[in-house]
């Protein structure tokens, strides 16, 4: 397949590292990162799970968008953060870049009223991943934990059609991947689970193992759970043992930092918007109270809004 990864950072790289192996990989990315894949030729892939580094030849690296201008691909990975998908579409769309397909990788709620309001008459395809991936240094991407990836499509007339060439795609290049048809389950059960990890480890700065061993977080876990369990239940999802799951992937990712630990460590940005932020939103439409959620929300933005204002002296 002919593919272009939009947005080369942590789970970009990751992917183009592997898919390159038996597709045509474009690679648009931005900054340090893929200067150094350019100068070099080749990005460092880290396999943390089997200690073992290899160096990626890519040749199709791209640091301006402008350099595709009126490229055509089989399918477009849209693999920024949730906040930066609208400014990325806008820029393939002025830039007349085609695909019958367009990919998002995203975690959160949101990501395919934003494909939609972009992608009129594209097939749009979603994929929730459980493999883990950060850039140590530019130049260099970490795999740092192997998972599975699922995959199905939104809209369009050939999503699974689609959806199943890239699971399969995956799967051939040793990334374990499943075409579902139930998207949304797992949409919804991914989101769930960051929605309890993500910002009480980033507001308190722990790893994923305060969440089990933290007893006064108990009862904070508990309540975003119901919340999050009542909007799934009217959008026909059935999350009904959420709270045992968080608890046990939180056991299970003990020493892991989240990736909304890192964000807030690194002065960045959070996914909290399409979140704790979306489920706040969509209880509001449903007309279900989630008042938990809501609270972690505030705390998470303030914490971002903490960045540019002097506070602490
Ligand atoms: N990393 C993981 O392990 C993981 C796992 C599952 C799901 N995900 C999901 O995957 C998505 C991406 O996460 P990530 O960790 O890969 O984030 P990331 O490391 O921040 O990567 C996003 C990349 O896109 C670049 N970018 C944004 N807008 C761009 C533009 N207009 N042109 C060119 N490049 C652009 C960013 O550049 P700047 O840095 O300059 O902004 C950054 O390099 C998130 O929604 C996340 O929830 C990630």
């Amino acid at each position: 397949m002919k593919i272009l990864i939009a947005g080369m950072g942590s789970i970009g790289s990751m992917l183009a590292a592997y898919l390159s192996r038996n597709n045509e990989v474009y690679c648009l990315g931005r900054g340090q990162h893929i200067e150094k894949i350019r100068d070099r030729g080749y990005l460092i892939l880290r396999k943390l799970f089997q200690n073992t580094e290899e160096r990626v030849y890519l040749s199709n690296l791209y640091a301006s968008i402008s350099e595709l201008s009126g490229k055509e691909f089989d399918c477009i990975f849209i693999c920024v953060k949730a906040y930066d998908l609208k400014s990325m579409l806008r820029e393939i769309a002025d830039k007349s870049i085609k695909s019958p397909c367009f990919l998002f990788i995203q975690n959160g709620l949101g990501i395919s009223e934003v494909a939609r309001e972009f992608l009129k008459d594209a097939n749009i395809v979603r994929a929730i991943t459980n493999n883990g991936a950060n850039i140590p240094d530019p130049g260099v991407v970490n795999h740092a934990g192997l998972g599975e990836t699922y995959v199905g499509g939104l809209y369009g007339d050939e999503k699974d059609y689609y959806s199943k060439l890239i699971a399969k795609e995956l799967n051939k290049v040793g990334l374990p991947a499943k075409h579902v048809e139930n998207i949304k389950q797992y949409i919804f059960l991914k989101l769930g689970i960051n929605a309890v990890i993500n910002p009480l480890t980033a507001i308190l700065g722990v790893k994923n193992k305060g969440i089990v061993e933290l007893q006064w977080l108990r009862p904070i876990i508990k309540k975003i759970c119901i919340e999050i369990m009542e909007v799934a239940k009217k959008e026909g999802v059935d999350l009904s043992n959420l709270e045992e799951i968080v608890l046990e992937v939180a056991r299970k990712t003990r020493e892991n930092k989240s990736s909304m630990l890192q964000d807030i460590i690194k002065g960045k940005r959070t996914e909290i918007d399409y979140i704790n932020g979306a489920i706040v939103r969509l209880g509001r439409e449903l007309n279900v109270k989630t008042p938990f959620n809501e609270l972690i929300y505030y705390l998470v933005k303030a914490r971002e809004e903490s960045f540019t204002k002097i506070i602490s002296k």
